[in-house]
């Protein structure tokens, strides 16, 4: 079978000035990117007021962001292109607040949950599958999309909030969150160039407001019941956040943390596993080998039955499809962290409060760290060749202290998905029809990904 090179932006030979970095970058970060970003161990882009520091040699990776993490911390920017939608919740907090808050949303994401959660997940698969029949039977093509923005957003609604997502909250929380991804990244692109950027900031924050309102609802009789005493019937996330006390303080989460927590795990929760398996369908309705393999293998697993927790890590081609998407299409396509301190990083001197960019985008399709760093090859993750670019250059859930807390969740939610979904339908490409990768909070297509999709 012939290598499968997926669609990723043409990169510029030379690295482009900085008004096309300005107009580029407000359009997709990873337009900007040019050849030697995939092969360089260091990089800097000069901005007028400040200097971004690219790091990719995997020892200066390991340091930002495992051995002196705390050096290191998320960048102030971070925050406030994020703020409007998450608070002030763990995803983007330092010190001590994030250390407080991490020792108090653990727990609802230790090993034992993720049988918990498996028959929620289940059930949200199989309304997901209703629909699709549904869908399949209406001419044209399915944009993937839509449908695995819906399906993840279900998981979570079901896992933190014990109830499913309707098709109308679906869908608005995925216009308004497309709509806040564009806005966001414009308004952080201004202000990496100290322009004004109230204008899109206010966007930004409606948008946001809109899916804030969905999540406020739920969570405000859950939260009243709660402290008033009632009992709680529910065993989901939402309540071992309730439960949760600060070891120190003996203090609960306030209502807003709580909103913020929530909003944080419902975004990080579903936006990136839309993303993956999106791209991930797309790769394997390219790549029918690999299509066939998995449907052998699901077969041979699943037995016509629901998935049993021990049998997923039977399912070693989809567990690899997964690993390779991220790799490729990495949802979390770079961290912004701040020097806190003058930091000494290969030859250069840097500041307090630079700019320190660790991209998985870039680490895991570096010449140097890996063979055929653009092809499509989840056998890779399998051969021994592969061993130290996995162990040294592939971070999609991030690296150290501040690692994914679902990455567990995600990976078994992502093997689930994807397994009954070539069980029951077959995928194909579209002529003509490819999808645009831009980089803005996540690594999406720019118009969706629509796929021919028929029952098998
Ligand atoms: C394919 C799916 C996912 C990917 C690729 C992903 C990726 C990441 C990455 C890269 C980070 C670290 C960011 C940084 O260091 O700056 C992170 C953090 C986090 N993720 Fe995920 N994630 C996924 C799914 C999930 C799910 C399902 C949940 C929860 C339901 C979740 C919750 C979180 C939280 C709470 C953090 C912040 C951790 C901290 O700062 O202490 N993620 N994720």
């Amino acid at each position: 079978m012939s290598d499968y090179t997926p669609p990723f932006p043409k990169l510029s030979k030379k690295r482009i000035g900085t008004m096309q970095y300005l107009f580029r970058g407000w359009y997709s970060w990873i337009h900007v990117l040019y050849e030697k970003s995939f092969s360089m161990k260091m990089g800097q882009v000069r901005l007028p007021h400040t200097t971004i520091y690219i790091v990719n040699e995997p020892s200066l990776v390991k340091r930002t962001m495992v051995d002196e993490w705390e050096s290191f911390p998320k960048h102030k920017l971070l925050w406030s292109q994020l703020r409007s939608l998450l608070g002030n919740s763990i995803f983007t907090t330092n010190g001590e607040v994030w250390k407080k808050q991490r020792r108090m949303i653990d727990p609802a994401f230790q090993g034992a949950r993720l049988k918990v959660v498996l028959p929620l997940m289940q059930a949200s698969i199989d309304s997901m599958l209703q629909r699709l029949d549904h869908s399949i039977k209406q001419p044209g093509p399915l944009d993937v999309e839509v449908e695995m923005t819906h399906i993840t957003a279900d998981i979570i609604f079901r896992t933190i909030l014990s109830t499913p997502i309707t098709t109308e909250d679906a869908h608005l929380i995925f216009d308004n969150f497309n709509k806040f991804q564009q806005k966001a990244l414009r308004g952080v692109v201004l202000k990496f160039f100290r322009l004004p950027a109230f204008f899109y900031e206010r966007q930004a924050d409606k948008f946001a407001g809109e899916i804030r309102n969905i999540i406020a609802t739920m969570v405000r009789p859950r939260y009243d019941d709660y402290h008033s005493g009632k009992a709680c019937a529910q065993q989901d996330i939402l309540a071992s956040l309730l439960e949760e006390k600060d070891p120190d303080s003996g203090e609960h989460f306030e209502y807003e943390e709580i909103v913020d927590h929530v909003c944080m795990l419902f975004l990080a929760g579903h936006e990136t596993s839309a993303s993956t398996l999106t791209w991930a369908l797309y790769l394997i309705a390219n790549k029918p080998d690999v299509q066939e393999r998995m449907y052998q293998e699901s077969t041979e697993v699943l037995q016509g039955k629901a998935a049993e927790f021990g049998g997923l890590k039977k399912m070693r081609v989809c567990w690899n499809v997964f690993r390779e998407t991220l790799r490729l299409y990495p949802p979390v396509g770079y961290f912004m962290r701040e020097t806190a301190k003058t930091e000494t990083l290969r030859d250069k001197t840097v500041k307090p409060g630079c700019p320190v960019m660790i991209a998985p985008l870039l680490i895991q399709r570096h010449r140097e760290l890996w063979s055929r760093p653009d092809v499509f090859d989840p056998d890779r993750f399998d051969s021994e060749e592969s061993a130290e670019s996995q162990k040294n250059a592939y971070l999609p859930f991030g690296a150290g202290p501040r690692v994914c807390i679902g990455a567990a969740f995600a990976t078994q939610e992502a093997i689930l998905i994807l397994a009954n979904l070539v069980q029951r339908y077959h995928f194909e490409p579209i002529a003509g029809d490819v999808p645009e990768p831009v980089g803005r909070v996540t690594i999406r297509s720019a118009n969706g990904v629509r796929l021919k999709v028929t029952a098998r």
